[in-house]
């Protein structure tokens, strides 16, 4: 898979869900389904979405010990979607055993990537709720190269980390990056934004955008508008 823009798909129900995939007409967007909407409609959202031809992200971030989360990814790679996601805090034996578990017996997979740190986490809550004193930087590197040791594919992070990934962990292991916003657009609650052009430009793999598009007045024009600054 190359490069390629995630619409994050933060809805409440698969009504407003496939309301607004609806207005696609002969696309199918690369889409992120998120425990939101996962935990309200269950596993049928993932089959309708995979029926209908889109390729899926399901960003539900798995932590939990070695074999309950093996269990569980032997249950989500039945649902062939093409990315899903753990915290790297897990440990890297948590992170081998996702990618056992997520294996089909065919020797096939869904992409796995991490979450290293939250953005939502700062150094100074990492210092005084963690206990974590390393500076958040070499945290999120170290988590990203533990994710490669363990033969993830890839790390969830900010775009402005993505070429710092790349240089620790190889050009091959994959960036998926939020926090993506238009040059004239709002930013909303996301502090570290960029955009798609500049996500380009730093090596971002796949982009994940959602109220850019999904509050658009015009969704498709924002879709087609992220495609142009990041894959064209
Ligand atoms: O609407 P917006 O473009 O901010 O959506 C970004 C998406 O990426 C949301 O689904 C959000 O939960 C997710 N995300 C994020 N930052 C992370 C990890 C995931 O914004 N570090």
């Amino acid at each position: 898979m190359g490069k390629d823009v995630i619409i994050a798909c933060d809805f409440a129900s698969k009504a407003d869900c496939l309301n607004f995939l609806d207005k696609f007409t002969g696309k199918k967007p690369f889409v992120k389904i998120g425990m939101e909407l996962f935990y309200a409609e269950g596993p049928e959202i993932v089959k309708e979405l995979k029926n209908r031809g889109h390729k899926i992200f399901l960003d539900l971030k798995l932590h939990d010990i070695p074999n309950t989360v093996k269990k569980s990814m032997s249950v989500l790679s039945r649902l062939d979607v093409d990315m899903t996601n753990l915290h790297a805090a897990g440990t890297i034996s948590m992170m081998e055993a996702a990618i056992e578990g997520l294996t089909r017996e065919d020797g096939s997979r869904p992409l796995l990537i991490a979450v290293t740190q939250l953005t939502s986490t700062d150094q100074e809550r990492m210092e005084n709720d963690l206990l974590i004193k390393e500076p958040i930087d070499k945290v999120v590197m170290h988590y990203a190269s533990n994710a490669a040791k363990a033969g993830l594919d890839g790390v969830v992070c900010s775009p402005l980390e993505a070429g710092k990934v790349h240089e620790t962990c190889g050009k091959n292991f994959l960036t998926v990056t939020p926090g993506v916003r238009f040059a004239d657009g709002d930013i909303g609650d996301q502090k570290r934004v960029m955009t798609p052009a500049e996500a380009k430009k730093i090596g971002s793999d796949y982009i994940v955008v959602g109220r850019p598009i999904t509050a658009a007045a015009d969704p498709i024009a924002a879709y087609e508008r992220c495609v142009a600054e990041f894959v064209d």
